[in-house]
């Protein structure tokens, strides 16, 4: 089990490895709490719920992104309110990177803030959503319109959640390693090494940490984004856009296609050398397979990208060597043109 201190606004101390679980019932017990979880995870560790937060009030939201919502949001405050939970209580909030979003911003919110604990249980949370402090519900078809920067105050990612991961789930999270493994040098060795066990549930433990360390450094340094954070958006201007329009694949399999699309462009362009380029694009076909073939219709998300600093002007983060990365900005037009060059290099 390890340990990272991260200083923003507010402390947040992650504790990450078998056992961090373990942990929870004694800070359950010590002040007044409120737990929230999915109806997934309640259903598969009802046991361990009960044993950890014995009659805690709880509010199980029914799983999936489109309880990300804010009537749902409403709902969880008036429970905390019935809860009478006061400024000096704590929210628990156990699940995915739904419950973490939306749990975080109750949180905010409540008696303009109480504390949050969030306890990660899919592999995407774990290396990504938990950490940072960003929370919000999706609105009007647009995700994350509404929300909050609020740190929790610990973090406990365990990997034992993995065990009962459907693959996908665990896919969407390697989307996201494989974009640390673009920006990040020790991740990058580490992924390769692992190429052909990437489902391994030792090696994933060991690579959440290293994910999680990365996103901790760039959060002390960008906690708003306004520079070294939008890093971390990596393969997310294209991987947005072909969300937007696609909607079937999860959310890292969007990352992963928007990384082997804006490094092929970095290739072509000269930015990143060939033979790097090419092995992230090899991890990339190794966690995803096919490369699906874009063309125009999927692209026009990337102009609503909130990278970008002017109208008709696309940016997104592209690899350059090892550890290295720059934002690439392009005309809208110029853009296109290149992801469609890079379809059209798939397709022979
Ligand atoms: N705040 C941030 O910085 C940030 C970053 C990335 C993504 N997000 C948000 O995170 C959300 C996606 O997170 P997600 O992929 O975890 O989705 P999710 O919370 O919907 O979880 C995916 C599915 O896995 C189930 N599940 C959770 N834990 C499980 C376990 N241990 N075993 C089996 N099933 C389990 C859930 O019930 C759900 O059906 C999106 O809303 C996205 O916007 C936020
Ligand atoms: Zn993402």
């Amino acid at each position: 089990m390890k340990e990272i201190v991260l200083n923003a606004s507010q402390k947040s101390v992650i504790t990450c490895g078998e056992g961090a679980f373990e942990k929870i019932a004694p800070l359950v017990k010590a002040q007044k709490s409120f737990l929230l979880t999915d109806s997934n995870v309640f259903e598969l560790y009802g046991g361990l719920i009960r044993q950890t937060f014995g009659n805690t009030p709880c509010y199980v939201l029914p799983a999936g992104e489109e309880n990300k919502n804010f009537a749902r949001l409403g709902e969880i405050l008036s429970a905390m309110g019935e809860a009478e939970l006061l400024r000096t209580s704590c929210l628990f909030a156990l699940g995915g990177g739904v419950v973490g979003d939306i749990g975080g911003l109750a949180a905010a919110l409540y008696m303009r803030g109480i504390k949050c604990v969030q306890i990660p249980t899919t592999l995407l949370a774990q290396v990504d959503s938990s950490v940072g402090g960003k929370t919000a519900v999706d609105m009007g078809g647009i995700k994350n319109l509404v929300g909050a920067f609020y740190q929790p105050e610990l973090v406990f990612a365990d990997p034992m959640f993995f065990k009962t991961l459907p693959v996908r789930e665990i896919k969407c999270g390697l989307g996201e390693i494989v974009k640390y493994a673009g920006l990040d040098a020790e991740i990058y060795r580490e992924v390769v090494k692992h190429k052909d066990n990437l489902y391994d549930l030792s090696f994933l433990a060991e690579i959440t940490y290293a994910c999680i360390s990365h996103k901790a450094n760039v959060v002390r340094k960008d906690e708003r984004e306004t520079g070294l954070r939008k890093s971390l958006n990596m393969g997310h201007t294209t991987g947005h856009a072909y969300e937007l329009y696609d909607k079937k694949m999860s959310h890292g399999e969007y990352v992963l296609v928007g990384m082997w699309y804006e490094t092929e462009i970095a290739k072509r362009k000269g930015f990143c050398k060939e033979e790097y380029a090419n092995s992230l694009q090899e991890l990339v076909r190794a966690v995803l397979g096919k490369i699906p073939v874009l063309d125009e219709a999927c692209l026009k998300g990337a102009l609503m990208d909130k990278k970008n600093e002017k109208a008709g002007v696309v940016t997104f983060v592209a690899p350059v060597s090892k550890g290295i990365f720059d934002l690439v900005k392009l005309p809208y037009e110029e853009y296109v043109a290149e992801i469609l060059k890079a379809a059209e290099a798939i397709q022979c």
